[in-house]
């Protein structure tokens, strides 16, 4: 014997992958692995006791394996592996020159056909078991850092300002498809986003989050999608993308209006065919999502803006959810604040939650609340965190409400000189109640002043001018 391989018969690759070889001479490294044609495949399954092969007296399969394994003056012997009745691979040594095996070799080498198959399948098994392994241990990672702050969630207001959006959410929730949910900053997207995983059969399945605004251009189609090792610097292993880590379950694409150009591409791939491809990979991956995304931004108007594929757009917008901002339902406010004051207490270990002030609850229903229910909870967390015993009253909300007024010097402009700012404002204020407070689209304030809508808003940002706000 000059030379000793150990294969295993690759059933994915359709092909032998030598795992281990040893030479007496320092001869070329074998090829690692050796695809089969099928027929070469199926004839190898069937191979029973140890085989001589002899170039000279080889046909059909055995002379085409012969080839693919460069027999021509070598002598191999070589034993087939077998667990339960099926080849999981071979055990192969050479001699070099021909004719060197004849049957007491191969009678004396089927001794060793059982230990050196059961030591191989404990070594694949192993190997297995460790690729779950690392799987599962990256999806609990994962998982754990997604939804342990989410427990507890409850909605407040489901049969009230959101009946129509809960009762939406609960019609849609068991079906599979698309859902665009809509609606300024702090409104509550995340927390119906949810709402609609756990009312769907995924609920047993992942809820995988992606802020879409938070991961650098550079990284987001890796991010998403995956990427094969070596893909790019840096890829140094494979890696699984979340699309793949939310298979069986949903994905909630947050701040879908940021996400770029390219990803976008990808994205509607996604949504067309139920597969992706990894960065660097040329497979297609199945996978079974349902995608949620949201977005507090203008969508429609950034496809008019080609900031936004159009064809993605209309793939989002199958089922669109609008989820109002507080203002347009003040008579959630005093639940609410009562909700954020309840749990907040507990959070900080206040044991019984402090009364509000009489009259508090009024002022708060008459705010209009710029940054939604976050804002209110965000103010409830600082009036717990200064709260020295007594009633809550909720001083800082007095300041809100006078930096949050517009600016009211639009009505006329008579009396002292104003400066060019001042007078942008106001003339800005006056198209939008023309408009009745829509910045895009025809007849919005935009078209009516001829500039750019997102001009428009950068402007009224600068200005202090909110929009959004029913005048
Ligand atoms: N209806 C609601 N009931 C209880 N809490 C809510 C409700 N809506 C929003 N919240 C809370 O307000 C905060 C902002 O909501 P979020 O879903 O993150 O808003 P968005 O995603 O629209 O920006 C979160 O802490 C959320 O738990
Ligand atoms: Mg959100």
């Amino acid at each position: 014997m000059d030379e000793i391989y150990l294969d295993i018969m690759d059933s994915q690759l359709g092909a032998i992958r030598r795992i281990a070889h040893f030479a007496n001479s320092d001869g070329e490294a074998a090829k690692e692995i050796v695809p089969l044609p099928e027929l070469v495949w199926g004839w190898g399954q069937k191979l029973s006791g140890p085989l001589i092969m002899d170039a000279r007296a080889l046909s059909g399969p055995a002379k085409m394996i012969s080839e693919l394994v460069e027999l021509a003056g070598n002598s191999d012997l070589v034993l087939p592996l077998r667990v339960e009745n099926e080849l999981i691979g071979v055990l192969a040594l050479r001699a070099y020159g021909e004719g060197r095996y004849n049957q007491g070799d191969a009678e004396l080498l089927s001794t060793v056909a059982d230990p050196f198959a059961l030591a191989l399948a404990n070594a694949l098994s192993y190997g297995e078991v460790l690729r779950y392994r690392d799987t599962l241990l990256d999806d609990n990672r994962f998982l754990r850092s997604e939804l342990v702050p989410r427990l507890g969630d409850e909605i407040i207001g489901g049969n009230s300002g959101l009946r129509n959006v809960m009762e939406m959410a609960q019609q849609i929730a068991p079906l599979s498809n698309t859902v665009l949910l809509m609606g300024e900053t702090g409104t509550g997207k995340d927390v119906i986003a949810n709402a609609i995983h756990f009312a769907s059969s995924r609920k047993d399945g992942p809820f995988i989050k992606v802020n879409c605004g938070a991961i650098s251009e550079s990284l987001i189609d890796s991010e998403l999608f995956g990427h094969e090792k070596g893909a790019f610097t840096g890829a140094i292993t494979e890696k699984r993308g979340r699309f793949e880590r939310a298979d069986g379950g949903t994905i909630f694409l947050d701040e879908i209006g940021e996400l770029p150009p390219q990803a976008q591409v990808r994205l509607l791939r996604v949504l067309q065919h139920k597969e992706i491809e990894r960065v660097g990979g040329d497979r297609a991956i199945p996978v079974d999502i349902r995608v949620i995304a949201a977005t507090h931004r203008n969508l429609e108007g950034m496809v008019a803006e080609n900031q936004f594929r159009e064809d993605l757009w209309f793939r989002l917008n199958v089922f669109p959810i609008i989820v109002p901002p507080l203002r347009q339902r003040r008579e959630d406010v005093p639940a609410l604040a009562r909700h954020f004051v309840e749990v907040k207490c507990r959070e900080f270990g206040i044991s019984s939650p402090p009364a509000i002030a009489p009259g508090v609850l009024e002022r708060m229903m008459n705010y209009w609340w710029p940054g939604n229910v976050r804002e209110l909870e965000n103010l409830v967390e600082r009036e717990l965190i200064r709260y020295r015993g007594g009633q809550l009253k909720f001083d800082s909300l007095l300041l809100d409400e006078k930096s949050a007024k517009t600016p009211s010097i639009s009505e006329e402009l008579t009396g002292g000189a104003i400066n060019l700012d001042e007078a942008m404002a106001a003339h800005i204020s006056k198209v939008l109640k023309m408009a009745k407070g829509k910045v895009h689209g025809p007849g919005g304030a935009a078209e009516l002043l001829g500039i750019n809508p997102n001009t428009l808003r950068g402007r009224m940002s600068k200005l202090g001018l909110k929009y959004g706000k029913r005048t």
